[in-house]
């Protein structure tokens, strides 16, 4: 090998070093988190996104208006539509978040956010970040938070993904040392994974659970996997009243297969790839990504969206008003909790519940043989509202747990 390509691989590892350790020095600095009770009016921005992601999110949007009317008439919360997250103005400014979009971004307490294209080598579009990558790491939302339920086995899982760190922290800096070896940058740190485990912690506290299961490869990943396993156990020192335990990535995506054991696990933390597989897996479980929402969430700022794509697909055969709404629905609930909202935020889970896996009156087929999206938002809205919703709730699960 060349001595010219050893010292330009030296030199673009000092590079990408500087600002993570610039990063560090911030996450040491930065603040606690944000109390939702103070602060007034809680603004929420929406961002339609791409393919589906229009069509959904005015669902969810309209859903949300509904349920937070009073609220919005008094002046408690701000409800703010923002434009241009978009393939197609994030290719004209060759941004993955275009500035005035960040800008406005910035000026909501959190938002809802519709399925956006992700950009890849050899497509259509310039190969851009990830719009979701992006904002993660430009509003610090270091917490990728990812309930599954499915009540009548007893699964109530919540996933804690490390979502600024891991291989998506520099996966877009990796560098060909030779025409023949590519490497790519794997990167964990001490307060990275230090915040998100203590909110896998808190999180188990505060919601009665025992135990939070910490997911690596840590046999074969030395020192990143390693070191969130070291700081796994300094953490569980703070939390006498919950039991932790450490399972390897392979064998955990085999025991959340394994009827006889699932249930048992309550609460993960895990490196952002990892999670990002694993709540694949486990969402498919609770019926499909297509059923499950994710909370990204961090110390100022937080965003909700669904855990799936922009199926554009469906767009270009003019399907987008019959698009399954149900993980932007599930977003909002978590939305909702998020900002103090946790009882209305539970029975639009419950809800969702009744009409996407039990009751499902209103049935969505992905075509004009189904229900539209907005007709699917009105049946959970109704539903939400119903006054016997705990018991209906109740009565399905109890009927499907003696199926089973
Ligand atoms: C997710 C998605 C994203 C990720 C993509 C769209 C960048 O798969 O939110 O899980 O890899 O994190
Ligand atoms: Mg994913």
């Amino acid at each position: 090998m060349s001595q010219a390509a050893l010292e330009r691989a030296r030199e673009h590892f000092g590079k990408i070093l500087v600002p993570q350790l610039e990063r560090i020095e911030r996450m040491k600095r930065e603040g606690g988190w944000i109390d939702y009770g103070q602060v007034k009016p809680i603004v929420i921005g929406t961002l339609g996104g791409d393919g589906i992601g229009p069509a959904i999110t005015r669902v969810a949007e309209n859903v949300l208006k509904d349920l937070l009317a009073a609220e919005i008439k008094s002046g408690k919360v701000v409800i703010r539509q923002i434009d241009g997250l978009t393939i197609e103005n994030r290719a004209k400014h060759m941004k993955s978040i275009p500035d005035d979009v960040l800008a406005e971004i910035r000026k909501c307490h959190v938002t809802l956010k519709g399925p956006t294209t992700t950009p890849e080598a050899g497509g259509p579009w310039p190969n851009l970040e990830s719009a979701n990558v992006s904002m993660r790491k430009e509003l610090d939302l270091f917490a990728n938070v990812r309930p599954v339920r499915v009540p009548s086995e007893g699964i109530d899982w919540t996933f804690f993904r490390e979502n600024t760190e891991d291989l998506y922290a520099l996966g877009s800096q990796g560098i060909d040392v030779t025409p023949d070896i590519a490497i790519d940058f794997r990167l964990i740190t001490t307060p990275g994974s230090e915040r998100i485990i203590d909110a896998a912690f808190a999180h188990a506290k505060k919601t009665g659970k025992t135990r939070v299961t910490i997911v690596t490869k840590a046999n074969i990943v030395k020192k990143t996997d390693g070191k969130f396993l070291e700081v796994a156990a300094k953490v569980a020192e703070r939390y006498p009243g919950i039991s932790w335990d450490g399972w390897y990535i392979d064998i955990m995506t085999a025991k959340l297969l394994d009827r006889a054991r699932r249930a048992d696990f309550q609460v993960f933390a895990l490196p952002n790839l990892y999670g990002d597989i694993l709540t694949d897996e486990a969402a498919e479980i609770q019926g499909g990504v297509g059923t499950a929402g994710s909370a990204n969430i961090g110390k100022r700022f937080a965003m909700f969206e669904a855990i799936h794509g922009s199926a554009p697909r469906m767009v270009q055969e003019g399907r987008a008003q019959y698009a399954d709404p149900s993980s932007m629905l599930k977003a909002v609930a978590m939305l909702l909790s998020h900002i103090g909202f946790a009882e209305l935020g539970d029975r639009v889970d419950k809800a969702l519940e009744i009409c996407g896996q039990y009751e499902r009156k209103v049935k969505l087929t992905g075509r004009d043989t189904g229900a539209t999206g907005e007709q699917f938002g009105k049946y959970v809205t109704e539903t939400v509202r119903d006054p016997r919703l705990k018991e209906r709730w109740q009565a399905f699960v109890a009927k499907d747990s003696a199926k089973k």
